[in-house]
This record gives structure tokens, sequence and C-alpha cells, in this order.
């Protein structure tokens, strides 16, 4: 599916649940949010239909389950086994804060998950616990681990810097790149979620980020399937990464639409524009009907963005949306 810009649309983000375990000080309040009625989450029937019979149609190849935490939700295993044996999917990710993955990677593994991305904002304790309240970082290790041997892997670990919060541990994250092959990536702060926070400590540049670095990075080869660019320590297992979207605009190379868990879907994150698939779904709208109301949806995409920030304070937040 390719949009008025010519962009290639190949890539479905799906959020199965605005709920989470933790909350993140960048993310919600202390006190949650307002969750998504349960009888208003797509079912995994309902997700496994959309995936099967409108989005692979249109062209999307590349899968990545998030939330909330995908992982709150009831045998996510058996959604991913749905979704692992879609002819056409040729990709199968999913993005998790990694307190359940101890006991879940084996499964997630076996039921055709292929690689996941793991939050995480510090590596000290104390302070992992602070942005995170409450979360325990030992425990996120251990599922790193546990998503290692069972080869859900190229392993990556998302880190928000923020400044206050954690850019002086830039280079620890780098350092754990010498000897592991995982691949950090350092996410500029935007303005979606906790807005008034932002509006306090701003948002740390990737370039900034770069002069926080003490170690020499070399470009590599390698690319995603998002907007990252990868950096290596010369002679490191592992790569170093920055999204830039707060800086830099890649809108140019957007591929991407969402499914948020409510059964909408959004052909940009900074967009409040949705298009409601639930009711055709459950309402038993022909599959080729919602298809073309997608394909011309997907026209609606805008060229780019014109500048995060210019959108601060929107409605919905990551966690609603699918990050
Ligand atoms: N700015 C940047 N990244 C964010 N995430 C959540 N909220 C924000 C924000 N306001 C990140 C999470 C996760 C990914 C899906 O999005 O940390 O790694
Ligand atoms: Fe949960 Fe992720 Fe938001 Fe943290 S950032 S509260 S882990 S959804």
């Amino acid at each position: 599916m390719l949009d008025r810009f010519k962009r290639k649309v190949d890539y479905l983000r799906i959020s199965v649940t605005d709920r989470c375990n933790l909350r993140c000080q960048y993310c919600m309040p202390a006190t949650g949010m307002d969750w998504i009625d349960r009888d208003e989450i797509l079912t995994y029937e309902e997700i496994e239909r959309f995936v099967r019979e409108v989005a692979v149609p249109l062209g999307i190849r590349k899968l990545r389950l998030t939330g909330g935490e995908p992982m709150v939700r009831k045998d996510l295993a058996g959604l991913i086994a749905r979704l692992a044996v879609i002819p056409g999917i040729d990709d199968l990710a999913l993005t998790t804060n990694g307190l359940f993955l101890e006991q879940q990677a084996q499964a997630l593994k076996l039921a055709g998950l292929q690689r996941i991305n793991v939050s995480m904002d510090s590596l000290r304790a104390e302070r992992f616990k602070e942005i995170t309240r409450g979360g325990d970082l030992e425990r996120v290790w251990r599922g790193v681990d546990a998503a290692m041997a069972v080869g859900l892997t190229p392993l990556k670990l998302n880190v928000v810097v923020m400044a206050g919060f954690n850019e002086d541990e830039l280079s620890d994250f780098v350092g754990l790149t010498l000897n592991r092959p995982y691949h950090v990536r350092f996410i500029e702060f935007m303005p979606v979620g906790e807005y008034e926070l932002f509006k306090q400590v701003g948002y740390v540049s990737s370039q900034r980020m770069r002069e926080l670095i003490t170690y020499d990075l070399e470009p590599t080869e390698m690319t995603g399937n998002g907007p990252a660019r990868y950096w290596q320590v010369p002679g490191a297992l592992g790569t170093v990464g920055f999204i830039s979207q707060m800086s830099h605009d890649f809108c140019s190379s957007c591929n991407r639409i969402r499914l948020t868990a409510d059964g909408k879907v959004r052909h940009c994150l900074l967009s409040d524009h949705e298009i409601d698939v639930r009711g055709w779904l459950r309402g038993g709208t022909a599959p080729a009907e919602i298809q073309a109301a997608l394909e011309a949806d997907i026209q609606l995409k805008a060229e780019n963005h014109e500048g995060a920030l210019r959108l601060s304070g929107q409605s919905r937040t990551m966690s609603q949306i699918g990050g």
C-alpha cells in the first residue's frame, strides 16, 4: 500500500491493551488512566481477522504488539500463535517493559514471536524504580536474559532520555553493548503522555546525547523497520541507535499505521485522526469494504508532522495509542 507521497506502508503496530503494571513518569500519572472498558477492547479473534483479512491484503508484512504493557493481557502467546501463522507476515515483534518476560519468554518464542524491545530507562535500581514508579530492574534483567536464552533476538533496549533523570547514564548504556549483543536505542522524549513533565524538562536532542557519550561511535550498516540510525563502538557486539523524532523529521520514511486497543486505526502517532474499524469488524462489514476505507484513509497521511512540538498535549497518550 502506497500513500500519496509514495511511501510504502507495510508495518502495523497493534496495541493489545492500554493497561500497564508500571506508571512511568513520562507516560502516565501515578494514579493510572481511565482505562478503556473491556468490551471496547478488540478480542484476539478480531485482531487476527483484521490482520488476516484487511491488513495483509493491503500489503502489511510486519507486526509489532505493544500496549500499555502487552503481557498484562491474558494469554498473549495465544494471540501471537494466531498471528504468526498468517501467510504474508514476515516479521513479528513485541515491545514490553519486561516484567513478565522471565515467565513468558519461552511460551512467546514457541508461539512464533521473533524478537522483542524492552524499555529500560536506567541501569540503577533505585532510579529505575523512581522513573517507572515501582519497577524492579533485577526482574527486567532476568526477563532480558530469558529472552536472549530462547532467541528473541535481535533484542533492543529502549531508553527514553530525560534531563535530570538519566542523561548521565548514556555512556553506561553504550558500555553494555561492548560485550553483549544488545541494541540500545536512545529515544528523544516526546510531548505525548505526561505533558506537564515535558514542559518542565523538555527533551534531550540526539545531538546532545552524542556529546554526552564518551565512547567513539562509528556508523553501522544495520537498519531496522523504523527510524533509528545505528552506530557502534568499534569491535562491540551490540549497537547504539538514536530515535530523533523531536529534533528531526523522519516522516518521509514513515512506513506504519497503528491499531489501538479499542479498534481504531491511526495513520500517524502525532495526529488525532482515527477511523473506527471495531464497529465494522463486529458488524460483519465485508473485508473488501474495510480495505477500501483504510486505503482512502492512508491517503490522508500527512507529508510530515511539522515538528512534533507543535502537537504538544494531544488527546490520547502513548499507552492508549501503542507507542
Ligand atoms: N516519549 C518518548 N518515548 C515514550 N515512550 C512512552 N512514552 C514516551 C514519550 N512520551 C516509549 C516507551 C517505550 C516505547 C514504546 O515508547 O518507553 O519504550
Ligand atoms: Fe507502562 Fe510502557 Fe507507559 Fe511505562 S512507558 S507506564 S511500561 S506503557
